[in-house]
């Protein structure tokens, strides 16, 4: 039993090890005849999610369902529990119940970390705060290197709301330690003071991070955790942070582009570009489920 809590608790070889068994899992996801794989029955996962989701809740039930779990899904939406007593409660509960994985998302950072200390089961962080979401960077470099065919060298340029997103963090963490050069592209205001740790190279000028970029991975604006006025008016931001085919010709040709949604069209994506040939927002989202198939996999051991 092991417990997901960062892209920083699974070894080189074991991340490896789960893209590789995404992989073999593919045909499952996709071709309906071969379905479901017996290799969790019996076995109960819990979704515990505490903030609104459309694809990772989704994606870790058929990932469930699809190799035979049980999938009972727990939400708290419009609940106002932060980490405490309430969450401490819940845990308990889960635990008494004898689930096997706990998948946790919650808006307070470390709060899966939190539930691991309290349950026997095993943890898999689906975001908490403005930490870490390590699966959707396992997914995100599934569907790179099948889009790539390596992450070792490429330049992947992360652009929009760095600061307060989770998916940028795991993301840098992840393919800097597979040899790719990363690229924080961001108004200063959004720019998280650490990227210099994390080995990023940050640019204020988007068009400056798009140069020779074989990925441009696009954030969403984290509205619901924006405290005061970081840009002066969304059209503002848009002007100079929106993802355009114009600017997209900027990034190397034949670039990829990405969204872990949800996206806002027209803010930093434009429409033709999500919707383009260039555009791996929905790879991501099938690769979601096979790669969070593999996780669930291997947090069971
Ligand atoms: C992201 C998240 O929740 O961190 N969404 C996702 O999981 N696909 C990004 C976002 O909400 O903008």
């Amino acid at each position: 039993m092991r417990h997901l809590l960062s892209v920083e608790d699974i070894s080189t070889a074991d991340t490896i090890g789960i893209l590789d068994r995404a992989l073999d899992w593919m045909p499952s996801v996709r071709e309906p005849a071969k379905r479901k794989l017996p290799d969790l029955r019996g076995r109960t996962v819990i979704n515990l999610f505490y903030e609104a989701s459309t694809r990772t809740r989704t994606s870790f039930e058929i990932a469930g369902k699809l190799l035979s779990a049980d999938v009972v899904n727990m939400s708290s939406s419009g609940s106002s529990v932060s980490k405490g007593e309430g969450l401490l409660d819940t845990a308990k509960t889960i635990d008494a119940m004898r689930a096997d994985v706990v998948v946790v998302r919650h808006s307070a950072s470390g709060a899966a970390a939190y539930v691991a200390r309290k349950v026997r089961a095993a943890v898999v962080n689906a975001g908490d705060g403005l930490h870490e979401h390590p699966t959707q960077a396992l997914l995100d470099a599934f569907t790179i290197r099948a889009r790539c065919g390596r992450l070792d060298g490429l330049v992947v340029c992360i652009a929009g709301d760095v600061l307060h997103s989770r998916v940028a963090r795991s993301n840098a963490l992840l393919l800097r330690k597979f040899g790719a050069e990363v690229r924080f592209a961001a108004p200063r205001t959004l720019q998280p003071a650490n990227s210099e740790v994390l080995g990023v190279t940050t640019f204020t000028r988007f068009e400056d991070a798009l140069d020779g970029a074989d990925v441009v991975m696009m954030l969403r604006v984290q509205q619901e955790r924006l405290e005061g006025a970081f840009f002066p008016s969304i059209r503002d931001y848009s002007r100079a942070y929106c993802l355009t085919s114009a600017r997209l010709k900027l990034a190397k040709p034949g670039a990829v582009v990405m969204h872990p949604g949800p996206m806002n069209r027209g803010v930093e994506i434009e429409p033709a570009v999500a919707d383009g040939p260039a555009s791996a927002v929905l790879d991501q989202v099938e690769a979601g489920v096979a790669v969070r198939m593999a996780v669930l996999a291997w947090a069971i051991g």
